[in-house]
């Protein structure tokens, strides 16, 4: 068997380390450098803070496979392919901000024989941007296409891996392609400027199918359908799929809105106005508003009411708050004069912060003892096990729910004599 190429991984957040992670399994040396040495002994330690199914037991099952530094010249010894995993958080222009990735390259120093495989996502153009100023440098865009909550799984078993190369780096575009070879999924192989917009385009469609199932939800509530069958109806069209039509109270996450803007962005500094994403964003901010009119539509004026959210990550199966529909929705609450109290089984802690002028509740059914009304905010699992008809009710102030991802069993809640509101439906 070939021997396994030694990979470097730049920046170890969750996308570095389910890089790292995976390609360790994969039986690759892999070596991961971060700046915060609290993190990096920590990860030594086999210790991982952040809640991502299946990546703590990868991390403590190829112990021998993974090196965590803060030593850049380690890397670079040891490897010549170098996974750039920092992120890019959105500037106030909207624009993505570099300064990570260029603290990186400029990190390389004087380096003439590795090559940066980005997988940061980055506005187009700043591949060819890099490598005019570091010829020497080999440059692949391999842009990640990972959920949270399924990383692993989407790493392992990728619909497909996008890799680009422009001429010069070619073989460097090759040793990546033979790395993702053992797991499967289409390779596409690309130039540099068209991998980089597969990811932002990607997103962005992704985020557009959201907000348009959110408006069909939206009509569909003044016109008595119900948008979970005109989803199940659509989706069963190849052309469109089912995936990413279930409609709630908005797209939340640290990459959706990010790259919406970074796109939309991108095009406005060619001069081209990119109406539609001006649009996918707005209603997703009007999406997250208009629970608060639903509450009202049942309880009047918010003063005084006593609101239980339930969930707070901007999904299950992640602790991630980073512009989370509930963090609007507590805000927006609060405005109206409502007391919050919030519960999520994992994510309380990172919100505390955020969460200013909601209580966190140890429980659902702490966060339920008196509430006028229950807003689901996040489908976990263990919130359609409650037992809403006895325990539940008997605990809430006003029997009156609404469900913000579809996600409770309707006629249930009704039978057992609940107002329910859900989306579109
Ligand atoms: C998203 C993409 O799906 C990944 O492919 C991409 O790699 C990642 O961004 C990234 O750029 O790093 P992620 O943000 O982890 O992944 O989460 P998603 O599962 O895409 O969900 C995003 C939001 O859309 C969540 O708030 C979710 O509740 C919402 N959503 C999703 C809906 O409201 N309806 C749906 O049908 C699907």
């Amino acid at each position: 068997m070939a021997p396994k190429e030694p990979i470097g991984v730049i920046g170890v957040g969750w996308v570095g380390l389910c890089t790292a992670a995976c390609f360790a399994e994969l039986g690759h040396p892999v070596f991961a450098r971060d700046i915060l040495p609290e993190k990096v002994e920590s990860l030594a330690r086999g210790e991982v803070s952040m809640h991502e199914p299946g990546l703590p037991e990868l991390v403590q099952k190829n112990t021998e496979r993974l090196t965590f530094t803060t030593d850049m010249r380690h890397v670079l010894d040891n490897a010549q392919l170098l996974f750039c995993c920092v992120d890019t958080p959105p500037t106030y222009s909207g624009d993505a901000d570099l300064s990570r990735v260029e603290a990186v390259i400029a990190d390389l120093g004087d380096s003439t024989d590795h090559a940066i495989v980005m997988k940061s996502t980055v506005p187009v153009g700043t591949g060819r941007s890099i490598s005019r100023r570091r010829e020497e440098l080999g440059y692949v865009s391999n842009p990640e296409f990972l959920k949270e909550g399924s990383a692993v799984e989407d790493f392992m078993e990728p619909d497909r891996v996008v890799i680009g190369a422009n001429d010069g780096s070619e073989g460097f575009g090759d040793r990546v392609a033979t790395l993702y070879e053992p797991i499967g999924g289409e390779i596409v192989r690309t130039d540099v400027a068209s991998a980089e917009f597969i990811k932002l385009a990607s997103n962005a469609f992704l985020a557009t199918k959201i907000s348009f199932i959110n408006e069909i939800a939206n009509v569909c509530e003044e016109l008595g359908a119900d948008v979970n069958e005109v989803a199940r109806g659509m989706g069963l069209d190849d052309r469109i799929g089912p995936k990413f039509l279930r409609a709630g109270i908005g797209w939340g996450g640290s990459c959706f809105g990010k790259d919406v803007l970074s796109l939309k962005q991108l095009a406005g500094n060619t001069g081209y106005h990119f109406q539609l994403l001006t649009a996918v964003m707005e209603v997703n901010e009007l999406q997250k508003r208009r629970t608060v009119g639903k509450l009202q539509k049942h309880l009047g004026q918010l003063v005084g009411k006593q609101i239980a959210l339930l969930g707070i990550s901007f999904k299950p199966d992640t602790d991630d708050v980073r512009d989370a529909t509930s963090l609007v929705l507590a805000a927006r609450l609060h405005g109206e004069g409502a007391h919050v109290r919030a519960y999520d089984p994992v994510a309380g802690d990172r919100a505390r912060e955020l969460l200013v002028g909601t209580t966190l509740a140890g429980s659902a059914l702490e966060a339920l003892d008196g509430a006028d009304a229950a807003v689901l905010v996040t489908e976990w699992p263990e919130f359609a096990e409650l037992d809403w008809a006895g325990e539940v009710k008997a605990r809430m102030a006003t029997p009156l729910v609404v469900d913000g991802r579809n996600f409770l069993d309707r006629e249930g809640l009704r039978a057992a004599g609940f107002t329910y509101e859900g989306i579109g439906r």
